[in-house]
């Protein structure tokens, strides 16, 4: 590759990368469980999907892995795939849902793993959705907790993964994932709201992460902080032009892509996502 990085902020290598994603095929908003969703508003399923196959076949031509699980009928919100597990060296950890909307697609993502050959899989006790609200940065795990996941699904994981966990207090529900307040770059840089997080929660992201991107309320409300990165690549929320900026400044290279219309459920780019983290020889 030529492209040179901004002078002044460090090269970025992109790692190749394996996700799971699912297909809106009957995507809708017929139910409201956060409060982007407003099932008097039309939904068009056909533009959903197309949106969603852009992002795919985005991931397809940065080198990355996709992978598809079956979406179930009367599933609106199987297309955020991120809420469906947390896989860590090939590890993982099921989701289990707050709302019993959503509850069949807890044991329909882990079937999908025990399908497709990982072996160590947990179904657990605790109220967890996934990474929704488990990001991985490369020594711990960062966990939102305050609408969705519980703090017993939070020691559940660490005991589960061996991996330290660092609890997160969201306190205002339209930020109700932690994916939709914050997004991890490289092993040890993330994007955030502040305004999204408890004042010790936000002073715990402080100490740890001093030199974080942090987003303006306009990017935030945009999803801008629902993204997903390679290391090299940030892929975002086209609407999240200021955090675009921020990212080119450090180095990464932010492909904006719009998905309007999974917006209405309340999810972007990173909702639709899983990502398969497989042992590192
Ligand atoms: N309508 C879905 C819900 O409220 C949206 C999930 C978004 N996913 C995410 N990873 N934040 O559960």
């Amino acid at each position: 590759m030529t492209h040179r990085a901004q002078s002044a902020a460090p090269a970025r290598e992109a790692r190749r990368r394996r996700y799971l994603m699912c297909r809106p095929t009957h995507f809708d908003v017929t139910y409201r469980i956060n409060p982007w969703m407003d099932p008097a508003k039309p939904v068009d399923t056909d533009l959903a999907i197309t949106q969603w196959e852009k992002l795919r076949t985005l991931y397809l031509e940065l080198g990355h892995r996709v992978e598809l699980i079956d979406p179930l009928p009367g599933h609106p919100d199987m297309v955020y795939a991120a809420n469906g597990a947390t896989v860590i060296d090939g590890k993982v950890l099921g989701a289990r849902f707050r709302n019993t909307e959503r509850a069949a697609e807890g044991p329909a993502y882990l079937a999908w793993f025990r399908d497709n050959g990982f072996a160590e899989l947990l179904d657990p006790a605790h109220v967890n959705e996934g990474e929704g609200d488990f990001l991985v940065t490369g020594s711990r795990v960062l966990a939102g907790t305050g609408f969705r996941s519980t703090p017993q699904s939070h020691a559940e994981a660490e005991e589960f993964f061996g991996r330290p966990v660092v609890s997160l207090e969201l306190i205002d529900e339209r930020y109700y994932h932690l994916d939709t307040a914050l997004a991890v770059l490289s092993d040890d840089e993330v994007m955030y709201n502040p305004e999204a997080f408890s004042p010790g929660s936000r002073a715990v992201l402080e100490r740890l992460f001093p030199g974080a991107v942090l987003a303006s309320p306009e990017d935030a409300a945009v999803f801008g902080l629902n993204a997903v990165g390679d290391g090299r690549h940030v892929v975002l929320p086209e609407a999240a032009t200021g955090l675009a900026r921020q990212l080119r400044e450090r180095g990464f290279e932010p492909i904006g892509m719009d998905l309007s219309e999974l917006l209405k459920g309340g999810g972007s780019v990173k909702c639709c996502t899983l990502e398969v983290r497989e042992p590192t020889a």
